[in-house]
């Protein structure tokens, strides 16, 4: 089994990555200190997972609240509702909630536990891909407002990160491929070991080797948690977590997040950093078509084949979080890393994003 920490003092916490793990009683029992356990999944997992994972309780009395699936659902009546349940069951601050799913459950089932009772233990067992190598570490927790996305939420870090690896056997292709837009995040963030994974073992990716995604769920992992410890609640270097992400939340919000998952979104606004990055002159072409040549093996789009124009993506962007002033505060690539900067040239982000609009 792979552990690793995520240092943040009292609220330090363990990130356990193996297959099999939800079968294993033994490593969720010193993180449940109450009587009661509510595992909050949706309707696709649960049939999959939570009978399975409900035995791993002994000695617990294990409720199950279920949402339907979609985030659409990752929403302020959602929250009401778990909150209801728990409130219904007499369930108390050291009781546990563990959430069982991808990136949606585990933003909303941290939310209800950083909220309900102002804070009660919370396990993260994600089964996406996305959420094993990114939500479910970090301690962001929301749920969405209909004027915005994650906009309501709170920075609540969980007490355990539980990564099964086979939970992955049933993701769907295009949601499996769609996680690997963040693990290549990681790569161009500067972890030359999941670049060299990447560069070496597309094959074996593409077949979901079981070995090869425990070392790529690793080293995204350790990535994530060193950036989480350096600045857990995102004053700084954080905000490099975001690569593409600036770009691809406009893709997703001007074509009403139902045409690209959020991975495809960030790999086409990624690619959107390349061109502005290599435009400044702070990116070499081998770099770019280096990572453009990944992002077409692992199945993600490079461009948006809709009808957005380049005003109506600076439109959206405007709105983004990081921003602090009037202009763009964006993270680009380099050869080795990626940088924050600071960008009111409307002609040079309109070339950058005009080039990925077909
Ligand atoms: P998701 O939770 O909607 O899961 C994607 C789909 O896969 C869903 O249909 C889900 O039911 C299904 N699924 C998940 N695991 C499965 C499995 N093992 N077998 C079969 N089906 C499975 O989406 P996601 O991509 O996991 O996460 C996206 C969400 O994560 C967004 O709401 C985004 O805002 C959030 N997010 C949060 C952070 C953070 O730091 N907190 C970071 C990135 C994204
Ligand atoms: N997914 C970006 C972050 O956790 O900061």
């Amino acid at each position: 089994m792979r552990k690793l920490a995520v240092e943040l003092g009292e609220r330090s916490y363990n990130i356990y990555i193996k297959a099999g793990l939800i079968d294993s009683g033994e490593l969720f029992e010193p993180y449940c200190k109450g009587d009661n356990v509510l595992i909050l999944s949706n309707e696709t997992i649960a049939p999959l997972y939570i009978e399975r994972l409900s035995r791993a309780f002994t000695n617990k009395k294990v409720y199950q609240f279920l949402i339907k699936d979609g985030e659409q659902y990752k929403n302020l009546d959602s929250y009401s509702a778990v909150l209801n349940f728990l409130m219904e069951n007499g369930f108390r601050r050291n009781d546990t909630l563990v959430a069982l799913g991808g990136g949606v459950i585990g933003d909303l089932g941290g939310f209800v536990a950083a909220s309900y009772q102002r804070g009660m233990s919370l396990i993260q067992v994600p089964t996406s891909l996305l959420a094993q190598v990114d939500s479910s570490v970090g301690g962001k927790t929301a749920v969405n407002h209909p004027l915005g996305k994650n906009m309501i939420g709170a920075f609540y870090q969980p007490d355990a990160v539980i990564i099964d690896t086979d939970t992955l056997d049933t993701l769907p292709d295009r949601e499996y491929f769609s996680g690997f837009a963040e693990v290549i995040k990681y790569a161009m963030l500067g972890t030359e070991a999941i670049k060299a994974l990447l560069q070496n073992n597309l094959p074996e990716i593409k077949l979901r080797d079981k070995g090869i995604l425990a070392e790529i769920i690793y080293y995204s992992c350790r990535k994530k948690s060193l950036v989480v410890a350096s600045d857990e609640k995102e004053k700084g270097s954080r905000a490099l977590l975001n690569l593409g992400h600036t770009f691809g939340h406009a893709i997703e919000k001007l074509t009403n997040y139902n045409q690209y998952l959020h991975g495809e979104a960030v790999a086409i606004g990624t690619v959107m950093a390349l061109n502005l990055a290599f435009i400044k002159g702070i990116v070499n072409k081998e770099i770019v078509d280096l990572y453009r040549n990944i992002f077409v093996k692992m199945e993600l789009p490079e461009y948006s084949d809709d009808s957005i124009i380049p005003a109506q993506m600076l439109t959206a962007m405007k709105l983004d979080k990081k921003n602090t002033s009037d202009k763009y505060r964006l993270v680009l690539p380099r050869d080795q890393d990626c940088i924050l900067i600071e960008e009111d040239n409307l002609e040079l982000l309109e070339q950058a994003i005009s080039q990925q609009l077909k």
